[in-house]
């Protein structure tokens, strides 16, 4: 059986949790998605009414905060306070809000320190988000950093939303650019392969040919 951890880092809309979950399916382990733990601390930050960006005010509410998420392959758990928000942080107010409260430096250490606990308690794990191997775990078993042609990511977004309309789709290609760049060019933990990540360009690949290709990295890590 697969022992250690799986980094799988890339921009928004490369299926980064569809294929992740499905790794940590075939080889067993845990999976944690970070990016649900940044937005769990966004929707803190709006329910206590405070601008996203004020990052005095968002580290304090998030420092106040109980963010809570499961690590079970299978299921999505996640909650603020003992409330479930596992449905309200895909919501568009939360994703318009995510990238200015994740950039904040005290909310990383925060949640950085929390993944490093989880993933501590497992054995096996697939983490996914943006900063997992150039920050969180720079010792990880395997390092994948996933990536795709952005017409193909707003494409693939928008058939999950199931919107067939080219204005509606030209939206969703303008909202993955703009968080890209804000991931990307953050000082705090910025959007980047680690220097020993495997790139994945999942560009013309199905989902189960990425799951099959990080299955085998993975399996000659060990
Ligand atoms: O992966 P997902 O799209 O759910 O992540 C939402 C946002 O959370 C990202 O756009 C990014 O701003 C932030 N994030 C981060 N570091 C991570 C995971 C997510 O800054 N490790």
């Amino acid at each position: 059986p697969f022992r250690g951890a799986v980094t799988l880092d890339g921009p928004s809309g490369t299926g980064k949790s569809s294929v992740g979950r499905g790794v940590a399916a075939r080889l067993g382990a845990s999976y944690l998605d970070t990016g649900a733990m940044y937005r769990a601390a966004t929707v803190a930050v709006l329910d206590a009414g405070i601008d996203p960006g004020d990052a005095e005010a968002v580290a304090r509410t998030v420092a106040a905060a109980r963010i809570e998420v499961g690590t079970e392959a299978g299921t999505e758990r996640v909650e603020v306070d003992g409330a479930d928000v596992a449905v309200r942080i895909r919501s568009a107010e939360v994703t318009r809000a995510v990238s200015a409260v994740s950039a904040v430096p005290a909310v990383r250490r925060q949640l950085v320190a929390q993944q490093r606990d989880l993933v501590g308690a497992a054995d096996a794990v697939v983490v996914e988000g943006r900063d997992i191997g150039t920050v969180v775990l720079p010792d990880a078993t395997l390092k994948v950093y996933l990536t795709a042609a952005p017409e193909v990511r707003a494409q693939r977004r928008a058939g999950q939303l199931g919107l067939t309309e080219a204005a509606q789709i030209d939206d969703l290609a303008a909202d993955l650019r703009r968080r890209d760049q804000y991931d990307s060019s953050r000082a705090d933990s910025p959007l980047r392969p680690a220097a020993d990540a495997v790139v994945v360009d999942s560009s013309e690949l199905s989902q189960q040919a990425v799951v099959d290709r990080i299955v085998a990295l993975a399996q000659a890590a060990l």
